[in-house]
């Protein structure tokens, strides 16, 4: 299974980097519950499939290193006295979870659990990479960039977990059609520079 390459079918928009730029404490903002919303989503894995060493072992430090990127980007916000706020609805994650199988066999809702997060992982890295890029301010390009390399290797570690126990052909298939969904959520989404998503 390609494990190197995002497969993400859809790039995301080059107007998204402008907006995005032009709303920094949006996005920010949205960029800090997304990573708090990282580190309590894996810390419910953990709760969840509790039998399963290896999961529990590679998610424990996961947790640590999603609320460290919570705490960076607080610092920056009240760096420059700007104010955290409240949760924004997160379009991007509810579309995505109504793909999601819920209640069918075990090793299915697993899978989808697991491929859930790698998705978001994935583009949440294609994100930062454009960020990473796209900005003019230096800083802040550097900012992203240490994101950026921290999510690509979340995203191969879900896939891995996936494959660690379920059989290769289920992950592969199933991917597949994770993917062809997401392509189409962000094809209907509207492009918004106060989301990460
Ligand atoms: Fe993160
Ligand atoms: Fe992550």
């Amino acid at each position: 299974m390609e494990k190197t390459v995002l497969g993400l079918q859809l790039p995301t928009d080059p107007r998204w980097v402008n907006l995005a730029e032009m709303s920094l404490e949006e996005i920010l903002t949205d960029h800090a519950y997304c990573e708090q919303k990282a580190a309590t989503s894996c810390i419910s894995l953990i709760q969840r499939y509790s039998t399963k060493e290896k999961l529990v072992t590679e998610l424990a430090p996961i947790v640590t290193e999603e609320w460290g990127h919570f705490r960076l980007v607080l610092a920056e916000l009240q760096k420059r006295g700007l104010k955290l706020g409240r949760q924004r609805k997160d379009a991007y994650v509810n579309a995505l979870m109504d793909f999601q199988i819920k209640g069918g066999p075990e090793q299915e809702t697993m899978l989808d659990r697991l491929l859930i997060f790698a998705l978001i992982e994935a583009r949440s890295c294609e994100r930062f990479k454009r960020l990473s890029e796209g900005l003019d301010d230096d800083y802040l390009r550097q900012f992203y960039r240490r994101f950026m390399e921290s999510e690509a290797g979340h995203y191969t570690l879900f896939i891995d977990l996936a494959l660690t126990y379920i059989p290769e052909e289920m992950v592969r298939k199933r991917w597949k059609q994770w993917l062809a969904y997401e392509a189409t959520v962000m094809e209907t989404l509207e492009v918004r520079g106060d989301r990460i998503h």
